[in-house]
C-alpha cells in the first residue's frame, strides 16, 4: 500500500437548507489517478473544492498526508500550495505570457528567485509540450493550449496532488484530445490526480478507480473495466447508457 495523500471521512456539506454532500468516504494514494463521474448537480465540483481545501466541510474530516486538516492547527495556506487545481477555464492573466503565468506561483507562493522560478516553469511547460509557446500571450493560444498552460501552472508548484474539474468541458473535440493526451502522460509519470471528467477513454486507460457520484454520495466505485462494463446500481447503469449513447 502506498502513502495516502488525501482522504476524507463522513464528509458532508450544506448550503442553507440544501445538503450537497451527504457523507463521503474517500482516499487516494500517491501515484494514483481516480476519476469521478456523475450527473450534473450531484456534488462533484463541491467535493473537489472541499478536498482542495477551498471550503471547509459542514461535517466530517479531511486528511492531508494523514493529518486531520481542520483539527491539527495546520497552516491551511501552506497545505493549499501543495494541491494543484485545474478548472474548466484556466483563467490566465492576459497581460502575462504562458511562461509569466506559470512562473508566478513558484515566485510569489514558493518565493523562488526569478531564474529558478523560470527554470521550474519551463520544465512544466515542456511536460505539457508547450515549450515553444512559452513567450506567447493567452490571446495567441488555442483553448487547448491555454488549458495546458493551466496544467503547467499547477505542475510548476510541485504539488502532491492535482485536482481537475472537467478540464476539457469547454473545448472542441480535437482540443480535448490534446489536453487528455497530456493528462494521460501525467498519470503515467505517476502524478497523483483526482479528475472529474466524462472522457471515459481517459478513465479506461489510466484510472485506478472510477467513482460514480449521485445526489451527494459516491454510490458506486471500482476499476474502470468493472464499473464501465458492469455497473451495479441502476443509476450508474442509466447514466452510462446515456453518456455512451449520447442521449
Ligand atoms: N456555493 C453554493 N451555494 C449554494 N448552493 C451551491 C453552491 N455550490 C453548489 N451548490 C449546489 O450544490 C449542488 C451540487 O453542485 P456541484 O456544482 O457540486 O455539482 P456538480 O456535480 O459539479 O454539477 P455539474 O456536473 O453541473 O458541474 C447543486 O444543486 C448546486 O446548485
Ligand atoms: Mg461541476
Amino acid at each position: 500500500m502506498g502513502e495516502v495523500v488525501l482522504a476524507c471521512e463522513g464528509l458532508k456539506k450544506r448550503y442553507g437548507d440544501l445538503w450537497v454532500l451527504k457523507g463521503i468516504d474517500f482516499e487516494i494514494e500517491r501515484g494514483q489517478t481516480k476519476v469521478i463521474i456523475g450527473p450534473s448537480g450531484s456534488g462533484k465540483s463541491t467535493f473537489l473544492r472541499l478536498m482542495g481545501l477551498l471550503e471547509p466541510p459542514t461535517e466530517g474530516k479531511i486528511y492531508f498526508e494523514g493529518k486531520d486538516v481542520y483539527n491539527s492547527g495546520l497552516d491551511l495556506n501552506m497545505l493549499r500550495a501543495k494541491i494543484g487545481f485545474v478548472f474548466q477555464e484556466p483563467s490566465l492573466f492576459r497581460h502575462l505570457t504562458a511562461l509569466g503565468n506559470v512562473k508566478l506561483g513558484p515566485k510569489v507562493v514558493l518565493k523562488m528567485k526569478d531564474d529558478e522560478a523560470e527554470r521550474k516553469a519551463m520544465e512544466a511547460l515542456k511536460t505539457v509540450k508547450l515549450e515553444e509557446w512559452a513567450h506567447h500571450y493567452p490571446a495567441q493560444l488555442s483553448g487547448g493550449q491555454q488549458q495546458r498552460v493551466g496544467i503547467a501552472r499547477a505542475l510548476a508548484m510541485d504539488p502532491d496532488i492535482i485536482l481537475f474539474d472537467e478540464p476539457t468541458a469547454s473545448l472542441d473535440i480535437e482540443l480535448t484530445w490534446e489536453v487528455i493526451d497530456v493528462m494521460k502522460d501525467l498519470a503515467r509519470r505517476g502524478v497523483t490526480m483526482l479528475v472529474v471528467t466524462h472522457e471515459l477513454g481517459f478513465a479506461k486507460e489510466v484510472a485506478d478507480e472510477i467513482l460514480f457520484m449521485d445526489d451527494g454520495r459516491i454510490i458506486e466505485s471500482g476499476p474502470p473495466e468493472e464499473l464501465l462494463k458492469n455497473p451495479k446500481t441502476p443509476r450508474a447503469r442509466e447514466f452510462l447508457r446515456r453518456l455512451i449513447g449520447g442521449v
